[in-house]
């Protein structure tokens, strides 16, 4: 958590966390058997080995990714081929049709930012090529399409919960076909499970969302910190991993694969309102569009918000990113950049699409959890960025 963002990144907790549950919403976990784990990146991992995915095959990942997508494949020993996607995110599958070789075991596909890949296509050419395909529904949690939850493609899907929930960690594998039996996932350790929870209010605190509450946690949290400093050394072992923007380095661990979710966030995340997730977010989404969406200086990847999409976040390509990034930087604009590290194994000029977005697609926060002076004061700043 960066000290110097002004508004909160990601969903807060707070007693609106829960208000009452209005339509269903579809969401990955309706895809399939699921197995709740510690981060994505580790759900990628888990569900590679449960395929027994090691050294010598080869794993498709988009141009366009994120390290958290490549590290789990390194760890499992296997060699990531990328392909290229087209301008609209799209993967292009008669790229990676070109790259496969007999090695080839996985397709990753992500729905990038909450915007559904055509997955039956995906399907196909899984099924063409005897491929796994993974759904990688980090940004997706919840939508669908033609009547199935995000994730329902897939051999595997692997979503991210903290993305979606006012949680400090927590993602989920989920298996459409069946494949998870047999596989366990171990319960986090006590203390660390406290800290996960701690963490979380202590993020409600930062952005005082916890009413007259803030004052007394705020006190409490500063003994919680000489009492962690205290306990550290015993229990490093199982840590849950922070919740940041890690940049370069995701920080993955592979000692950690099998480590499940919290207990607090599996309570949280049962007992949030879906429908106010994705009520919020579709709204605050809609705001950002018709406020920024035709200002000179730069476009949104997605001009528009097909019905029953939840989106993660608000991409909007710059057409002069280094100039604009520091600009929201320094005044505490919480945005950052899918892609901005891409892996070093790629080779350069392999796909022109990706390099550019890695550059100058920025996405801001369009959570559930933002108030409404807070996603204005974004906007404004959004906007004297650009001028
Ligand atoms: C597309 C994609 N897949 C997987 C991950 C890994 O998720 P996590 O951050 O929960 O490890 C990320 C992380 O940002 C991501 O953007």
């Amino acid at each position: 958590m960066s000290l110097s963002e002004k508004i909160p990144k990601n969903p807060v907790l707070s007693c609106l966390s829960f208000g009452r549950e209005g339509e269903p919403v579809p969401s990955i976990l309706d895809a399939g058997e699921v197995r709740y784990l510690n981060r994505g990146s580790l759900a990628i991992a888990f569900a590679l080995k449960h395929a027994g995915i090691s050294s010598g095959d080869e794993v498709l990942i988009p141009a366009y990714h994120c390290l958290a997508m490549v590290e789990p494949v390194l760890w499992a020993g296997a060699q990531p081929v990328f392909f290229r996607i087209m301008g609209n995110t799209g993967l292009d599958l008669e790229d990676a049709e070109r790259r496969l070789t007999g090695n080839c075991r996985v397709l990753i596909a992500p729905h990038y930012f909450g915007f559904p890949q055509d997955m039956l296509k995906a399907r196909e050419f899984c099924d063409r090529h005897g491929l796994i395909l993974m759904e990688d529904c980090a940004h997706a949690f919840f939508g669908g399409t033609a009547g199935h939850p995000l994730g329902s493609c897939g051999d595997y899907a692997i979503g991210s919960a903290w993305k979606f929930f006012p949680v400090d960690e927590g993602a989920c594998v989920v298996s459409p076909r069946g494949r998870l039996g047999g596989s366990a996932t171990k319960p986090m350790g006590f203390f660390s499970g406290i800290k996960s929870f701690l963490n979380t209010l202590e993020y409600a605190v930062k952005y005082r969302r916890l009413g007259w509450f803030n004052p007394v946690f705020r006190l409490a949290f500063r003994l919680k910190d000489g009492l962690w400093s205290m306990l550290k050394p015993k229990t490093a072992q199982n840590l849950p991993i922070k919740n940041e923007n890690r940049g370069g380095s995701t920080g993955f661990d592979g000692n950690r694969v099998d480590l499940g979710m919290s207990r607090s966030s599996r309570m949280i995340m049962s007992a949030s309102s879906k429908s106010r997730m994705s009520r919020n977010r579709r709204e605050n989404y809609l705001k950002l569009l018709s406020r920024l969406g035709n200002l000179p200086g730069c476009r949104p990847l997605f001009g528009t918000l097909p019905e029953g999409v939840v989106p993660y976040v608000f991409p909007l390509v710059m057409e002069n990113p280094e100039k604009v990034f520091p600009r929201l930087k320094e005044e505490g604009v919480p945005v950052i950049r899918f892609g901005e590290y891409l892996s070093e194994d790629m080779e350069k000029g392999l796909c022109r699409v990706s390099e550019d977005y890695s550059r100058r697609v920025f996405q801001f926060p369009c959570h559930q959890d933002l108030k409404p002076e807070e996603l204005e004061w974004m906007m404004n700043k959004i906007e004297e960025a650009l001028k």
